[in-house]
């Protein structure tokens, strides 16, 4: 197991921790000691705080809530729920939420993202919208698909999304170059 450089001190596998930092901007950290792969513990807290999450939801179109908890690369855990409106197709979805709440933090390296709904039967799958909008910050990272009871399902974004658009694609050599003016 490899352990994590947090800030000027090494961390050691085998501890996890959580420490509330900033309460009212729902920033907090989870430290996850335990090297590439989150700790049952860990996941546990993150799926907790999507819960938590969710109680937040403004629904009153679809009465159907949604709760997320985005782990950032460096152990913070900004949380979303979802937004609707009564302009219908201005709602935003709680997973869009917290990856944007994040970014505009200015943190763009995630570990994972855990979703929870009221659904008892059925964990939670993320829109296509949402698929998307995780992959642009990488293909290679972890979605807990939740039920209410904590039970849950793990996918990586690409799992999600296969064979997808990305930023890179942009990039990538074409047969006709639009000039800038066009
Ligand atoms: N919703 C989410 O927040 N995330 C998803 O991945 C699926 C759908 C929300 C959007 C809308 O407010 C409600 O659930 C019903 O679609």
């Amino acid at each position: 197991m490899q352990s994590f450089s947090d800030s000027n001190r090494t961390l050691q596998p085998s501890r996890a921790t959580m420490d509330k930092v900033k309460f009212g901007a729902e920033v907090m950290h989870i430290k996850d000691l335990s090297g590439g792969q989150l700790t049952q513990d860990t996941v546990k807290k993150l799926i907790l705080q999507s819960q938590e999450a969710k109680k937040q939801a403004y629904c009153p179109y679809s009465k159907f809530r949604v709760g997320a908890a985005l782990l950032t690369l460096d152990h913070r855990v900004f949380t979303g729920c979802n937004v609707e409106n009564a302009c219908y197709n201005l709602g935003l979805c709680a997973e869009r939420n917290a990856i944007s709440k994040a970014v505009s933090e200015g943190y763009r390296a995630f570990k994972a993202i855990a979703i929870t709904s009221d659904l008892s039967d059925h964990f939670i799958s993320p829109c296509g919208g949402c698929r998307q909008f995780m992959r642009e910050f990488g293909p290679n990272w972890d979605v807990y698909l939740s039920k209410p009871d904590g039970s849950y399902l793990k996918m990586t974004v690409d799992e999600l999304l296969p064979v997808s658009f990305g930023p890179e694609d942009l990039s990538m050599s074409k047969v006709f170059n639009i000039p800038n003016e066009f």
